[in-house]
């Protein structure tokens, strides 16, 4: 449990907020390439960490994050023209470059210097791995965005799609860092082996459902690793790492017969505030060894695949108005929840909470060792923050190229070691040229 003041630290992401202050020295994942498809197409309306932005990409390409609001009458720029290198207030024609300078102001007298002193707040953006990052801190401090290793490969190996999620951020992060909950929420009744990249998994998760958690401290976050028995002789240990401040990489299941994951496709999430109560729910895969096929293109990333469905502004068709789809029929005979698709058994239980939950009723046991580890880790930070100490997480954007793993291993063997083997990323002279 947590105390009430430190819940609202945790918790709390808008301007000038401790928790805001701390997660604004990261790189956020703020749009898909795809929301802003061609120089000169429709602004979009984006809100991250509580303050209301428009996004644009202008005539040569070049995007632009700014505030949502024309500072001459605060009429919201969504409704500007997006034309000939900036967006155009349509209330007054005022004109923004992608810096947030006013650039023209044709209400005024053309002999004024007026419009030299108007500038729109605007965050540096960096495109990678199909993903628009946005830098919404002090540029003094300003790190190198995360070293993923997805956001590096080819277009046809890597996948990235959101979805809106209706709680905080916190209780997001939670669910994908506690990795207790996979033998239960997303169980099957029926006992079938689950896919995973359309390859049939090792059905030990429902076997073994009380598993024993390690966890390590890293550069980038924590190591969690679940330790389930195999037999007398064996464990299987599956790795999720906890990439701080609100990323997960999920271990990809082992197959039957293989030992390790080794270059087995793996995905991940980010969960981004969008203000205190809504989160956007971020997914990510990777297959560093081969393309994704097109169905497994669909599925990883699709509107309607395995993160969907989604609609048009990435709002999930099963939501609380439809209590996610719940089928108790379903729930009696076929899986753990009555309710399809991971995100949406995710998001019936985090967003059941109440939009933030109330830490200080909770009772947490054993299998929660990996949240306590995050909470600490982040409430730290944050502490440090305030007496002027950085996270050096955000610095250390290169310790972030790492994979999740599972693994079998004999009961004797070093765990540590054999890890370490297996979860690097591709080093930065192996990897294929960037792409869009
Ligand atoms: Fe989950």
């Amino acid at each position: 449990m947590l105390s009430p003041e430190d819940n609202e630290l945790l918790t709390s992401i808008g301007p000038g907020t401790p928790m805001g202050n701390l997660l604004r020295r990261f790189w956020l994942p703020g749009l898909l390439v795809a929301e802003l498809p061609a120089p000169d197409c429709a602004p979009v309306r984006l809100r991250l960490l509580g303050e209301d932005l428009v996004a644009f990409c202008d005539s040569n390409g070049e995007i632009g994050i700014l505030d949502a609001y024309c500072p001459h009458r605060r009429a919201h720029l969504y409704y500007g023209r997006n034309e000939e290198c900036g967006l155009r207030c349509v209330y007054h024609g005022w004109k923004f470059n992608v810096a947030g300078q006013c650039i023209d102001m044709p209400s005024e007298p053309p002999e004024t210097d007026f419009k030299q002193k108007i500038k729109l707040k605007s965050y540096s953006t960096v495109v990678r791995g199909n993903v628009i990052w946005v830098y919404m801190g002090p540029t003094d401090v300003m790190p190198e965005p995360p070293d993923f290793e997805w956001s590096f490969l080819p277009s046809n190996q890597r996948t990235s799609i959101k979805r809106l999620q209706q709680c905080n951020w916190a209780q997001a992060v939670e669910g994908g860092v506690d990795a207790s909950h996979v033998s239960f929420l997303h169980s099957q009744i029926s006992g079938e082996a689950r896919l995973n990249f359309g390859r049939k998994m090792l059905n030990v998760m429902t076997d073994d459902r009380h598993p024993i958690f390690h966890t390590e401290e890293t550069d980038y976050g924590i190591l969690i690793g679940a330790r389930r028995n195999i037999g007398e002789d064996n464990f299987y240990w599956r790795f999720t790492q906890c990439l701080l401040p609100f990323y997960n990489m999920i271990p990809p299941g082992l197959l039957e017969g293989d030992t390790d994951t080794r270059t087995a496709p793996y995905a991940g999430h980010a969960w981004v505030p969008i203000d205190d109560e809504n989160t956007w729910t971020w997914s990510f895969s990777a297959s560093p060894s081969e393309a994704f096929n097109d169905e497994l293109m669909d599925l990883q990333g699709g509107k309607n695949g395995m993160w969907g469905p989604v609609d048009d502004d990435y709002k999930p068709l099963y939501n609380q108005s439809n209590d996610f789809g719940l089928d108790r029929e379903n729930q009696r005979s076929i899986t753990y929840t009555g309710i399809q698709g991971i995100p949406n058994q995710d998001a019936a239980v985090q967003e059941s909470m109440g939009p933030i939950v109330d830490r200080s009723k909770e009772h947490l046991g054993t299998s929660d060792t990996a949240v306590i580890a995050w909470r600490k880790r982040l409430l730290k930070m944050v502490k440090q923050l305030e007496k002027g100490i950085e996270p050096s997480e955000a610095a250390n954007h290169d310790s972030y190229n790492v994979r999740s793993v599972s693994m079998i291993s004999t009961r004797d063997a070093d765990w540590r070691k054999e890890i370490k083997k297996l979860m690097v990323g591709l080093a930065p002279e192996q990897r294929p040229p960037e792409k869009l």
